[in-house]
């Protein structure tokens, strides 16, 4: 048993050493915050994906004097060597691979008794945890859309009890992270799920915001034939002119051989849809909650499950047909594969450091609502992963500063 632990917190190390490397933006606030020591004292309490990139966050915090405790966002997600690591290095990480709803609830019992001043959440459950509970919390950020949605809804009905900073609709976050790193992910989950060949693949994608248009592009990249359904019309609009196929789920559902959810909503994949899909339909969904695909559905019209292989259930109707469900419904991309690469989640990651001690400072003007990342923070980390990169952007003349916010000059 200890030298399972030790193994576990070894192989920890060398994959949060590994993603550090891929990191510089992070590592640069570290550093500062070593120096700064801005979160001295402050207790934060985080609900996210334990996986590496969420470590070397968790790292940085401490590095700038937080007490840090935090569980897992999703069931499925945590990397066990992750958190055998971060309990080594004096973070409290509280979860494992495949818990029970139960026991994801009672981790996030654990952060709110920790008593955060700082809550750092990634779709909304530990923020309404606490908000019911004696809390002394001054603020809080958040990293996903679905997250977000759900404070705003907690806001318009008078219940949010702290400031909180979206930190997905910074620029910085979900034009790279849900794009960029889910369109790849997401990919690297169905492959390693299923291992099957994209090329030639009727790959249906349900949603096109900034997750499905990140997940279409990369599906067509691997030679897929893709097909968007929507329900807003200028974004199946747009999906039309990127070049994609746009069909509503109903007749898409005949036709595609790999199913992917990424809309935020729930009911995408119905029972209708099942009994219209091909023999060997894979499904899949990116979506934060495990409420795209209707999962009740799926098992009530079964007559036969078994699994296949790792995140891999093999559902038999009565006609025979089989339908291949991954990861239980849960985010393909952590749950089958290991989330966003460590590139993408710098930039996320350096957003919610950043925003975490604006809170810490500016939480007294603020008021109970959901604030955006200061656009100060959001530029900084764009220039940031530029230096990073090595690449050099032009600036502005003062003569094309006074020419663009000027009327005078026409043609
Ligand atoms: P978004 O708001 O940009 O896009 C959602 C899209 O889904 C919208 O265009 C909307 O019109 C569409 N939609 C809503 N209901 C629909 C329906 N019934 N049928 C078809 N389309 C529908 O949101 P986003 O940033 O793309 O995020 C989508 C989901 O992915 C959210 O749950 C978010 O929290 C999650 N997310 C997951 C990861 C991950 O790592 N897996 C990363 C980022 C975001
Ligand atoms: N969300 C998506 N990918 C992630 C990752 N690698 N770490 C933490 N949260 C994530």
């Amino acid at each position: 048993m200890a030298s399972n632990k030790a193994a576990l917190t070894a192989s920890g190390r060398n994959r949060v050493e590994w993603a550090s490397t891929r990191m510089p933006v992070l590592n640069l606030i570290k550093r500062q915050f070593a120096e700064s020591k801005p979160l001295k004292g402050v207790r934060v309490g985080g609900c996210l994906h334990i996986t590496t990139e969420t470590a070397v966050l968790a790292l940085t915090l401490k590095a700038g004097g937080a007490e840090v405790c935090m569980c897992a966002s999703n069931p499925l997600s945590t990397q066990d060597d992750v958190v055998a690591y971060l309990n080594s290095q004096g973070v409290k990480a509280i979860g494992f691979k495949g818990e029970s709803s139960k026991d994801y609830y009672k981790a996030i019992a654990e952060v709110v008794a920790f008593r955060p001043k700082l809550v750092m959440d990634d779709g909304g459950d530990l923020t309404n945890s606490i908000i019911s509970a004696d809390s002394e919390a001054l603020g809080g950020t958040e990293e996903t859309t679905t997250g977000i949605l759900r404070l705003k809804a907690l806001e318009k009905a008078g219940k949010l009890e702290y400031p909180v900073i979206g930190v997905n609709d910074a620029d910085t976050k979900h034009m790279f992270d849900n794009r960029y790193g889910t369109g790849q992910s997401t990919i690297d989950g169905i492959l390693r799920a299923t291992n099957i060949m994209l090329a030639g693949k009727v790959f249906v994608v349900g949603g096109y915001g900034w997750v499905g248009r990140g997940i279409a592009s990369r599906a067509r990249g691997m030679g897929a034939r893709v097909v968007v359904t929507e329900v807003d019309p200028v974004k199946a609009l747009e999906a039309y002119m990127d070049g994609f196929d746009v069909q509503s789920m109903d007749a898409a559902a005949a036709s595609g051989d790999i199913f992917v959810t990424a809309t935020g909503d729930l009911d995408i994949i119905t029972e209708r849809h099942i009994k219209r899909m091909k023999d060997l339909a894979i499904v899949a969904n990116s979506g934060h909650f495990n409420v795209e695909i209707n999962v009740d559905d799926l098992e009530k019209l079964a007559v036969k499950k078994r699994e296949i292989r790792a995140q891999l259930e093999e559902y038999t109707m009565s006609d025979g047909r089989r339908i291949l469900l991954i990861a239980q419904g849960r985010l393909v991309n952590l749950s089958a594969a290991e989330g966003h690469p460590s590139e993408v989640m710098d930039m996320s990651f350096a957003n919610q450091a950043l925003s975490a001690v604006y809170l810490l400072n500016n939480h007294e003007g603020m008021h109970n609502k959901v604030y955006d990342v200061p656009r100060e923070i959001d530029e900084n980390v764009a220039k940031l992963k530029l230096e990073s990169l090595g690449i050099r952007i032009d600036r502005l003349s003062e003569r094309q500063k006074k020419y663009l916010s000027s009327y005078e000059s026409g043609t």
